[in-house]
């Protein structure tokens, strides 16, 4: 996830220097990346972007390392636009100030506690859903539309313990905070706008903070209500804030991408509906081969070098979740899409270190779930008529997944 202010510091002497890195365009990268990593790793793993002002990695081995060292490569930097945006939270903060926020939120998201209370949710709403989908007189749709949003919008709010009615209007605020994250030339019109979205939603949510309205139990904000030394109430808004747009489109990215892969790979990976085994390697494979999110950002807190490549101070280093993913010196012929590969799960699709995502498991509940319904449809086939391909270059997912079944 990024979390970077761009800085514009691609002067002509580091071009020079990584002659690949400066052909490396944004509209590459968001196209069909994997050509270009393969490049880059072999021949440029450290690389400077000049379009992007950052440096770039494209090593497995060199991205897990600067991801568990947070002490020299932290996400707390000054003009991060997530900072700006949300106020300080466990995505923009390391070491002690990290630790005290994430703990308080670990709980509900613990394999326990949502099988206990969020199964029955996900099911709920996946009957809903698929029911909706079956009564159509048209045997077709676009199941990231019809299934996935709708499927991560209302499970976060069950596990936040905010009504599900209300996942319309936290949709709305969503895109204003997706602008207003990705607003590197600054425009202020888009920076007020995620202010304003920001801030509305903690004027929505104070009520639930403060007990004048009730949440399930188990729920994260009922853990906020119980806790003997709370977070000052800005300190729950922003991580609750992180916590929803990290949930949302990436969970909804990565379901659309599993189908979209397997449905696209189908002679070799179609998978039995009802082998939860063999749904999950289906997801973890689809997550290996085209990362829902594809980068880590970070900031350098000291001169560091990486590969006899010396990094000055403050500046950005993107580490390429993507890249890492299909690097050959850890997963045997990497393009190839598998769900029998037996390392698949060494994919870094849900980062690594002390900011491994929060809702991984929550992630692989609602895609186990989503995809055993999905493949029961009789029949079931991309549409030929709306084809779609995964773009992105932040994040990543093919636009639409139109099926047809029957
Ligand atoms: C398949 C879906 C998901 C993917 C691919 C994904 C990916 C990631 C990645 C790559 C990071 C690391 C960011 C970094 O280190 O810079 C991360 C962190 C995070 N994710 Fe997820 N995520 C997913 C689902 C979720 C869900 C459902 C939630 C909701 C609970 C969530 C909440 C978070 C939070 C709060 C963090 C920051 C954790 C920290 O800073 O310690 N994510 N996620």
């Amino acid at each position: 996830m990024q979390n970077a202010t761009t800085m514009n510091r691609g002067d002509a002497s580091r071009a020079r220097r990584f002659p690949r890195g400066a052909r490396v365009t944004v509209e590459a990268l968001a196209g069909d990346p994997y050509p270009l990593f393969h490049e880059l790793r072999a021949a440029e793993p450290v690389t400077w972007v000049p379009e992007l002002g950052m440096w770039m990695l494209t090593r497995r081995d060199d991205i897990v390392e600067v991801l568990a060292d947070w002490q020299r490569f932290t996400t707390d930097a000054p003009a991060s636009t997530i900072r700006d945006i949300f106020g300080s939270h466990m995505l923009t903060t390391d070491g002690e100030p990290q630790i005290r926020y994430k703990r308080r939120f670990i709980g509900p998201f613990r394999r326990g506690n949502l099988e206990r209370n969020l199964l029955g949710t996900v099911r709920a709403v996946l009957d809903g859903l698929m029911e909706e989908l079956e009564d159509g007189r048209r045997r077709a749709a676009d199941l990231r539309a019809r299934l996935a949003r709708p499927l991560s919008v209302r499970s976060i709010c069950r596990v936040l313990g905010l009504p599900e009615r209300d996942g319309a209007r936290l949709l709305a605020w969503y895109d204003d905070f997706a602008a207003a994250l990705e607003n590197f030339t600054g425009d202020p019109g888009v920076r007020r706008a995620g202010k304003a979205a920001a801030r509305e939603f903690g004027e929505y949510v104070t009520p639930f903070l403060r007990g004048k309205r009730p949440v399930p139990a188990g729920s994260t904000i009922a853990g906020l209500r119980a806790d003997a030394e709370p977070l000052a109430e800005a300190e729950m808004v922003a991580n609750l804030l992180i916590i929803l747009f990290g949930g949302i489109e990436t969970t909804e990215s990565a379901i659309a991408s599993a189908i979209w892969a397997a449905l696209t790979h189908r002679t070799a990976s179609r998978p039995a509906a009802d082998d939860p085994g063999r749904l999950d390697d289906v997801f973890e494979e689809s997550l290996r081969w085209d990362a829902a999110v594809q980068s880590c950002t970070r900031f350098t807190t000291e001169p560091v070098e990486i590969r006899g490549v010396r990094i000055p101070a403050n500046e950005t280093v993107q580490c390429m979740l993507g890249a890492a993913n299909r690097d050959p010196a850890h997963f045997d012929d990497p393009d190839r899409f598998d769900p029998d590969r037996a390392n698949a799960r060494d994919h870094l699709s849900f980062g690594a270190g002390r900011h491994f995502c929060l809702g991984a498991t929550l992630a692989r509940i609602e895609a186990r779930e989503a995809l055993a319904r999905v493949f029961r449809l009789p029949g079931l086939r991309l549409d030929p008529e709306r084809p779609s391909r995964p773009h992105g270059h932040e994040f990543r997912a093919p636009p639409g997944v139109w099926v047809v079944w029957g």
